[in-house]
């Protein structure tokens, strides 16, 4: 999709006020000397570059004053509510990124320029198609995130203070937005019957097309649209369809009735199209635009309307989530599943989504679902049909052998129809329920453990017997059970199951709400779950590289029975007493790319704490800190393999 979506540029010279941004200029400056807050990025095309969180460099004031002028200019132009926080990179001569698409989840992308006024421009422009943005003083650019760019070569002095800066980030959007009479309880009976009508009548467009739709409209005291207008059109397909389905929302709209009130009100709405598999948010981006209660209200309604929009049904699950609804999460989080990997074999979905082009499976993980497909019906569930999926598997394995491990198997070269046909899909979900009383055990209390943490110099904790035996039973069967093991890019065949992809249970929920509860200092109301997955191990693996995670404390628990681990010192965590750099971003401090990590870890001479595999036993500590799983040997057999469950709360940055 990237090539052939232009740019739709906006520029915006003298973005803001000639004051701030002077003092934001300033502010780097003044910073170059130290320069400690720069980390060197790459990326995949080669390119590097220098990133700094901009609160690093610049005054935490000011950059909040730019968000609020960005989201003002964004919300009135473009009716796009939510900014992403930005980052800050330097381009020197010598630095380079490459055009390329950048795939980014964001609708828009926005580069705001502080290079220095008068600096010699020799390069350093974004490229952007066949167009060139030179980076000028207070010069604000916005374009599509779909179309490839890039930054065009520095020539001459490479000192910092004669390179491109920019403060770089997302632009997208959030739930409708009225202002004036009207509130939207009591405009979505107006609006409803326009929505579900234009969705019903216009699913070929609908499916046919990809991006993101504003629309404006002016509704009078009488209830009557006044004014409507398409603030915002980004929709990428057949121009001629796009342009008489817009005609019939606008008739929809013209011809609709809200309710009467006592003045005008202006409802901005926006609505996306395509029905391609929802983007992940980017780990570590947080929207700038507050109320999150009211967007994910809104949001959810919108979901009424449009039940099969990936994005959307994952759009509520962050929403939710960063307002501490677990409930609410959950449920579109399964709903989200159902639409993304759901089959005939589960209710609820009969005609979900494609998958992606590019899903590619592996001997490791055909050798994982193989035995899972037997070890399901050996226990009679799933269903006879079953048979067939496991016959088909069973094939495709011996056809593997000679292959490496884990090499990639594009699925469409598979030979069996079958495996094409159910790889990625949900065929069994095991129904896990609340266990009645707690999920957590009574064998270990909560504050002393809560003491521990808070009075321990790194915050690490460990827990033994951590869920009740009924919780962990049960877990351990839905993990077992349940076809949700689907991101296999990882080495050694491990595997992963996430929240939004099936990896959802009502045990799972009670559990997270529980591990909140009873840590009211170290996690509370104040670092809401953000994010909770499984990993599955092969049965020998060698040790993963370390990484820190995005949140602010990490919760992790084994759930595989002690007498699986043939290797009973090893298989659990090693923790390193070194926090990441708090400038360090997702990627360098999550992927140790060009060793990155490894190299930090050895010139700090950081020690490493190491916590042997204990079934039903939790570590709890403080996600910035570099840890990783050692090696493991685990049995051979399908339920031998090492699981661990990880939850996540709160955002980095905030532990403590
Ligand atoms: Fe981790």
């Amino acid at each position: 999709m990237g090539q052939s979506v232009s740019g739709g540029l906006m520029i915006v010279d003298r973005f803001l006020f000639e004051t701030l941004a002077h003092r934001l200029r300033t502010g780097f400056d003044r910073a170059l000397d130290g320069a400690p807050a720069w980390a060197v990025k790459t990326d995949r095309t080669g390119g590097f570059f220098l990133r700094a969180r901009p609160e690093a460099v610049l005054s935490d004031e000011d950059v909040r004053h730019f968000v609020d002028a960005l989201r003002a200019w964004s919300f009135d132009r473009l009716g796009l509510a939510r900014v992403s926080r930005p980052v800050l990179d330097l381009h020197a001569a010598g630095a380079r990124t490459p055009v390329a698409s950048s795939g980014s989840s964001g609708r828009l992308v926005y580069q705001y320029f502080l290079t220095r006024e008068g600096a010699p421009a020799a390069g350093g422009g974004t490229v952007l198609g066949n167009e060139v943005v030179d980076p000028l003083f207070n010069r604000l650019a916005v374009f599509d995130s779909r179309a490839a760019h890039g930054v065009a070569p520095l020539e001459g002095s490479p000192v910092p203070a004669e390179g491109r800066l920019a403060l770089t980030g997302t632009i997208r959007e959030s739930g409708p937005s009225l202002t004036g009479s009207l509130t939207l309880d009591q405009a979505w009976p107006g609006l409803e019957p326009v929505l579900r009508r234009f969705f019903a009548e216009n699913q070929a467009v609908v499916r046919g097309h990809d991006g993101l739709l504003v629309v404006q409209c002016r509704i009078g005291p009488d209830g009557r649209v006044v004014d409507w207008t398409v603030k915002f059109d980004r929709v990428v397909g057949d121009g001629e369809a796009w342009k008489q389905a817009l005609a019939r929302l606008e008739a929809g709209f013209r011809a609709a009735t809200f309710a009467a009130a006592a003045g005008e009100t202006e409802l901005v709405l926006p609505l996306s199209f395509g029905l391609v598999p929802a983007e992940e948010e980017e780990a570590g981006e947080e929207a700038a635009s507050g109320g999150f209660g009211g967007d994910r209200a809104v949001l959810s309604r919108m979901a009424e309307v449009r039940p099969r929009d990936a994005r959307l049904l994952n759009s509520i699950v962050s929403a939710a989530l960063r307002v501490g609804d677990l409930e609410t999460a959950a449920d579109f989080a399964a709903r989200h599943a159902l639409l993304a990997r759901g089959s005939d074999k589960v209710r609820g979905e009969t005609d979900p989504l494609a998958l992606a082009q590019d899903h590619y499976l592996t001997p490791l993980k055909i050798k994982h679902d193989t035995e899972q497909f037997r070890h399901l019906r050996r226990h009679g569930r799933g269903g006879p049909e079953l048979d067939e999926v496991l016959a088909a598997y069973e094939r495709t394995l011996e056809r593997c052998a000679g292959r490496g491990p884990d090499e990639r198997i594009p699925v469409a070269e598979v030979e069996e129809e079958t495996v094409r046909a159910v790889d990625g899909r949900i065929l069994y979900l095991r129904p896990t329920p609340r266990v009645p009383g707690a999920a957590l055990s009574d064998r270990w209390d909560k504050r002393e453990v809560e003491d521990g943490y808070l009075d321990h110099s790194l915050g690490i904790m460990v827990i033994d017997d951590f869920l009740s035996p009924d919780a962990w039973r049960e877990l351990l069967a839905f993990c077992q059970d349940s076809t949700v093991w689907f991101a296999n890019r990882y080495r050694n065949g491990r595997l992963g199951a996430f929240f939004g992809e099936g990896f959802n249970c009502p045990l799972l929920v009670q559990i997270a709400e529980e591990i909140r509860d009873a840590f009211p200092r170290v996690i509370g109301r104040k670092h809401p779950l953000a994010q909770m997955w499984g990993y599955k191990y092969s049965p020998v693996h060698s040790s993963v590289a370390p990484h820190a995670d995005f949140a602010a404390v990490n919760v992790n628990f084994w759930i595989t029975p002690d007498e699986a681990n043939l290797d009973p010192g090893q298989g659990g965590l090693i923790i390193y007493d070194r926090e990441a750099p708090p400038e360090w971003e997702f990627d360098d401090y999550n992927k140790n790319r060009g060793r990155r990590i490894t190299t930090f870890i050895s010139e700090t001479g950081a020690k490493s704490i190491e916590i042997p595999y204990r079934a039903n036993r939790a570590v709890i500590f403080n996600s910035d800190l570099f840890h990783a799983t050692a090696k493991c040997h685990f049995g051979e057999r399908y339920e031998d393999r090492r699981m661990n469950v990880t939850m996540l709360y709160g955002r980095r940055g905030e532990a403590g």
